[in-house]
């Protein structure tokens, strides 16, 4: 299964694509979690990155292109993967077009998650993530046992710097001018499917799973 998850920032992509990669057995590839992988490590892509991401605004194409590029390149991405957050602009979606068609592998869905924008404000300014192990909480939809501390490790939850409320609110005028457009690229190519993405995490995850086993 070759599929996208499309939708502004807060709308749940990652929360869900870890549940679809268990579930299909398929790699989630998260440029985000990617590229923050290499600001921890201080790499000079992270270097280059870091910038970028605090302020909320895009890393160039060239540079996403080669980690994506790189990724879909490992044995475990030969027989479906996962993307989220990838494609997010218009050349990003032609050059990957470009890549599956070479590698004979055509996207099967691009799921869009439909979520309104207080909601998305709420769920990005109480989202603390695990500074050692990435896990995601929310202060009020999904709190850990003990305040500021990782249920999976242990570890200190943080607020990532991207989702102070101002950076929030660039990071979706972001998505409207430069992600938007990809919603009428998929939907021309007949690929572009909603699901509304509010209600339980297991809820929407119900919505999702009906639609994915088509293409299992
Ligand atoms: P990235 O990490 O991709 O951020 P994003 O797309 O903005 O998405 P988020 O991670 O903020 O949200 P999400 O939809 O995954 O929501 P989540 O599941 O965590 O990118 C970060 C930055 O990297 C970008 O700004 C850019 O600089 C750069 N970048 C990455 N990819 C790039 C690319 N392709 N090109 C250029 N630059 C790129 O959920 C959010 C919160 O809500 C959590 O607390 C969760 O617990 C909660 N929640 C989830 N579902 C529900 C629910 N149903 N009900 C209640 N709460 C819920």
């Amino acid at each position: 299964m070759r599929v996208i998850l499309l939708g502004p920032p807060g709308a749940g992509k990652g929360t869900q694509a870890g549940r679809i990669a268990q579930a299909f057995d398929i790699p989630h590839i998260s440029t985000g979690d990617i590229l923050r992988a290499n600001v921890r490590e201080g790499t000079p892509l992270g270097q280059q990155a870091k910038g970028f991401m605090d302020a909320g605004e895009l890393v160039p194409d060239d540079v996403i292109l080669g980690m994506v590029g790189d990724r879909l390149a490992e044995p475990d991405a030969k027989d479906g993967f996962l993307f989220d957050g990838f494609p997010r602009t218009v050349p990003q979606a032609e050059a990957l077009e470009q890549l599956l068609i070479e590698r004979e592998q055509p996207l099967d869905a691009v799921l869009r998650m439909l979520v309104d924008t207080k909601e998305i404000v709420q769920r990005l300014t109480g989202r603390r993530t695990c500074s050692n192990c990435g896990a995601v909480k929310h202060m009020v939809y999904d709190p850990p046992a003990v305040d500021g501390v990782c249920d999976r490790c242990g570890g200190q939850l943080v607020q990532r710097p991207d989702d102070a409320e101002d950076v929030v609110l660039n990071r979706l005028e972001v998505y409207r001018r430069s992600t938007e457009p990809l919603e009428e690229f998929y939907w021309g190519r007949g690929l572009l499917r909603d699901v509304e993405a509010v209600g339980t995490v297991d809820d929407v995850a119900a919505r999702m799973d009906a639609i994915l086993r088509d293409f299992a």
